[in-house]
């Protein structure tokens, strides 16, 4: 395994304002993997990318609870 998350989640706003952007996302990606990301505009591939990336602060513990980048 090279790289996985579990239940990772990114909400943007405050209440009652919140925008989900991801909202559960389980990935695992062995080595040697070609993987690509699609979806519709809005979906949250930017945000994915980022957070795996590590370039979006980890947001407090209530949202990301659940959350946890491995790098392995
Ligand atoms: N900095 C931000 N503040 C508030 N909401 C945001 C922010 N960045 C993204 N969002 C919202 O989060 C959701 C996911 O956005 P994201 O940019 O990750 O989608 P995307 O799949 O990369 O879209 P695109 O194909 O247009 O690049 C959208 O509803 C977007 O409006
Ligand atoms: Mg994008």
């Amino acid at each position: 395994m090279v790289l996985r998350t579990e239940a990772l989640k990114k909400y943007y706003g405050k209440d009652p304002n919140t925008v989900k952007a991801l909202d559960g996302v389980d990935l695992a990606i062995q080595e040697g993997e070609f993987v690509a990301v699609f979806g519709t505009s809005g979906s949250g591939k930017s945000t994915l990318l980022h957070m795996l990336g590590g370039w979006i602060r980890r947001q407090a513990a209530r949202s990301l609870s659940a959350a946890r980048i491995f790098r392995e």
